[in-house]
This record gives C-alpha cells, sequence and structure tokens, in this order.
C-alpha cells in the first residue's frame, strides 16, 4: 500500500509570494523568486514491479543509533543503560523507541567467505537475543546492521551468500529494524546490481513473521530513492555522512556532508518520500558538540543544532539521536522532546516539506519550508541560513494561498500563539528556524497576539 501525495506541494510552489527583509537591509521591497510553477503535481514514485511493501514505519522512524557518538565502541552495558536512560529521561515518552545497534556489534573482522556472522561474545555476553528482550520489556525495539558485501564499512563481516540464513537469524532474536549498508561494498556497483542486493534482502525480510523495519542504506548513490521504495525499502540516506557541523564550506574531505547540504539535496527529492518510505537525511548530531568518534566536525550552536532538528522534522526525515543519551544537556533534551516538532515530523499524513520561497535579496539565505498536515493546518519553518537576523513574514491567502482571512498561529519552539488578519512576521536569527504552525479561524472569532 502506497501512499499518493495531494496536490498541496504544486500549488504551494506556485503560490508564495514571500515578503521579507533583512535588518541590515534598506527598506526598498525584496525580490522574490517563486520556484518554477508544476501545474500537475507529481506524487512520490509509484511503485512498479516488484512492488513490495512490509506495511511498516508509516511515519519517520525514531529512536537512537550508536554510530555517531560511538563507532564500533558498543557493548551490551552501554544499550541497556541507553535503553534506560531513554526510559527515564523523556526520549521514549517523545516517541524514540528505536535503539539500533549499527556496525561493530559482529565477532570477526573479515570476508564472510572465512568467518560466521556472530554477536562479538566480549561486548555481547548475552547475546543479541537478551538484548532485544530486555528492549521490549522496557518498551523499545531492537536494531542490528549489517551489509551485502563480504564485508561492512567497518570491516566487519558482512551477509553476502547469507541473506536468508541471517534474516531468519535477525527474526528469530526480535530484531525490529535493519540497516543493511552498501556504501562500502557496493560503492561503485551499477545500480543494476545494487537494486539486486536490496531486493534480495528485503525478500528474505519479508519471508520472516517478526516485522522489521528495512533501512537501504547506500549514502545516496544509484538515485535510490527512485526505486527503493518498490522493493520494500522503508528509508534510504539520501547523501553520504553528516558531519558534526552545520554549514562547512564545500564537501567536507571530499565526502562529508553538514545539515545545510542535505537539505537542498532532500530539496529535490521530496516527492519520493511518505508513508512506509522515508527520505532518510541521516542520523541526528544534536548533542555531539564535537565529541563524535566516527564524524568530522567541530560541531555546531544549541541554535544550530535546534535547527538541524527541526528540519528534519519539517522534511520527515527519519530521527534517530547520534549522541549520548546518558550525557545530554538539558537544552539538547528540550530540543529532541519538542512534542510539537515532533509531531510535525509524525503527522500521519506523511508529507515532507520543501521549499516554496527564497529571498533573492538576502543571496538565497532565507528559506520557507511549508507542508501540509492531516488535521488541514500547515508546518511552516522560516529559515535564515545567512549571518545577519532577518524579519521574515508569512500569510496564508497570500503564500500558501488559502483563503482564511483568519488564522491562528503558533510558535512551535516558543510555545505561544496568536490569532492574526494579516501578514505574521518575525525576527529570525542567523541559523534559526523558527517553526511555525497555521490554522484557520473561523469568522467572527475575536482576535489575540502574542509578542
Ligand atoms: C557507513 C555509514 C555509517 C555507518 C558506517 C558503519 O557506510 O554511512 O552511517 O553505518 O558505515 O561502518
Amino acid at each position: 500500500m502506497y501512499f499518493q501525495r495531494l496536490p498541496l506541494v504544486g500549488f504551494l510552489t506556485t503560490a508564495l509570494g514571500l515578503s521579507w527583509n533583512t535588518s541590515s537591509s534598506s527598506a526598498s521591497s525584496p525580490t522574490i523568486t517563486s520556484p518554477t510553477p508544476n501545474e500537475c503535481p507529481t506524487g512520490p514514485a509509484l511503485p512498479t514491479n516488484p512492488h513490495l511493501s512490509n506495511g511498516l514505519a508509516l511515519t519517520p522512524p525514531m529512536g537512537w543509533s550508536s554510530w555517531n557518538q560511538f563507532g564500533d565502541q558498543i557493548d551490551e552495558i552501554l544499550i541497556r543503560d541507553t535503553i534506560q536512560t531513554m526510559a527515564s529521561n523523556g526520549l521514549k515518552d517523545a516517541g524514540y523507541v528505536f535503539v539500533n545497534l549499527d556496525d561493530g556489534w559482529q565477532r570477526y573482522k573479515g570476508n564472510r567467505s572465512a568467518n560466521p556472522l556472530e554477536a562479538d561474545p566480549v561486548k555481547f555476553p548475552s547475546g543479541i537475543k537478551a538484548l532485544a528482550d530486555f528492549a521490549h520489556a522496557h518498551g523499545f525495539k531492537l536494531g542490528i546492521y549489517s551489509g551485502p558485501g563480504q564485508s561492512t564499512c567497518a570491516g566487519y563481516t558482512g551477509s553476502e551468500g547469507h541473506e536468508d540464513e541471517d534474516a531468519a537469524m535477525f527474526a528469530s532474536w526480535g530484531i525490529d529494524h535493519l540497516k543493511y549498508d552498501s556504501c562500502c561494498s557496493h560503492e561503485h556497483a551499477p545500480k543494476s546490481e545494487v537494486q539486486k542486493i536490496v531486493l534480495k534482502m528485503s525478500k528474505a525480510l519479508l519471508a520472516q513473521s517478526h516485522p522489521i523495519v528495512y533501512h537501504a542504506c547506500h549514502c545516496g548513490w544509484a538515485d535510490i530513492w527512485e526505486w527503493a521504495a518498490d522493493e520494500g525499502a522503508n528509508q534510504w540516506r539520501i547523501g553520504q555522512d553528516i558531519s558534526d557541523e552545520f554549514n562547512y564550506p564545500g564537501n567536507r574531505e571530499k565526502y562529508y556532508f553538514d545539515v545545510l547540504d542535505m537539505l537542498d539535496r532532500g530539496n529535490e527529492l521530496v516527492k519520493y518520500s511518505g508513508p512506509g518510505h522515508w527520505n532518510d537525511y541521516d542520523m541526528l548530531i544534536v548533542g555531539l558538540n564535537g565529541n563524535s568518534s566516527q564524524l568530522v566536525g567541530t560541531g555546531a550552536s544549541n541554535i544550530e543544532y535546534r535547527t538541524h532538528f527541526s528540519m528534519w522534522a519539517m522534511v520527515a526525515s527519519p530521527l534517530l539521536i547520534g549522541s549520548d543519551v546518558r550525557t545530554l544537556d538539558t537544552y539538547s533534551l528540550q530540543t529532541l522532546t519538542n512534542k510539537e516538532v515532533i509531531e510535525v515530523s509524525q503527522d500521519p499524513l506523511g508529507n515532507a516539506a520543501e521549499t516554496v520561497g527564497v529571498g533573492e535579496e538576502a543571496g538565497g539565505d532565507l528559506q520557507v519550508y511549508a507542508k501540509e498536515m492531516l488535521d488541514g493546518s500547515y508546518a511552516v519553518a522560516l529559515l535564515n541560513r545567512g549571518s545577519f537576523t532577518a524579519e521574515m513574514s508569512i500569510s496564508p491567502r497570500r503564500d500558501l494561498t488559502m483563503p482564511w482571512d483568519q488564522y491562528r498561529l503558533r510558535d512551535l519552539w516558543k510555545h505561544k500563539e496568536g490569532t492574526y488578519d494579516v501578514p505574521y512576521t518575525t525576527e529570525v536569527m542567523p541559523h534559526e528556524a523558527k517553526v511555525l504552525r497555521l490554522w484557520q479561524v473561523q469568522a467572527n472569532a475575536s482576535m489575540c497576539f502574542f509578542q
């Protein structure tokens, strides 16, 4: 069963005539370009054969993954502590239920032809099934990692030639999520071969009675967004690894993306995303503060991390925390547990926001993202990518082509709202995203404002 996108994006992209001034600029009217009109909105690529679906991940998966902070230095004590911490610090209540072991749980390094795939008995003496039982008993789901090559990116034994056997083993352990990573083993493989190996594991997982969410990780190569949903994948990375940076000039070390790179790349790919099949902008960097054992980057500011999180929610990326949840500071925890922003991520309609207007006067640094929500409201992000505080504004009638004379607008970070019959204007700091939600107000309702 696949989701058919509503025509929202088409008319949003034709309609926005945004108005804003950067505070450093003169009073003259800014020039705004609307993206090229799209008369015939296209939905996500509809599945062609083999048209597989496991019916899972109807909203973007939320949870934690071990890689960004710990690399392959993981063990069952860390995972149990992580589960217990998430159960008590509000993360589980906010919806983060997947706890995913990334690379490094395996016993052997080297080729699969020479080694079996087993859990490392030193790191995981109780075994993975016991860990899955522990996760389930605490209301979580356990994820695991493998790849279609002889070995994985970190050099551990892969699944090549043993796909059915491994899928059955994961299911027998009670595994709920598989990241199947072909970035290293199949980096230079032709698309047809990548399609074959993604499909092979998909079928192997579908043959199991235990449901397993399937992440086909191919680092944004082989146009994976065009075909992975057809093959039953629930998520796929749209780019190479993220770095712990908001905006690093260029493609860092010729490989790593940053937050803005991912957003730019994803903006072209929105139509491929929907319930059950998501563009994955990579794991969250909130709380890493430059301390990742794996990612390059010196960290981001609190505001930048908050913007990154807000935008991942707007674009309906999976939300997998990549930092050490045991040491998260209050600000990071408040960022990750903002239930109103999480509602934007988890909206059952499953729309992914895209840019609906760009402020040329600010060199394209001011962007407005919007998406329609199931209840008919709109989630809007006013994103300032630049270095100066800017005034940005939004009006439903003018910008969203919604004939609303009055509207209720709520700032999802300030947790304040008001009703308006004129465009709403606000100052947006450098690298900040204001996340707003707008509802129509019926005639004769009284007006109120917030500061
Ligand atoms: C990379 C992948 C990372 C991580 C790593 C493990 O290919 O992009 O997210 O999974 O492999 O070795």
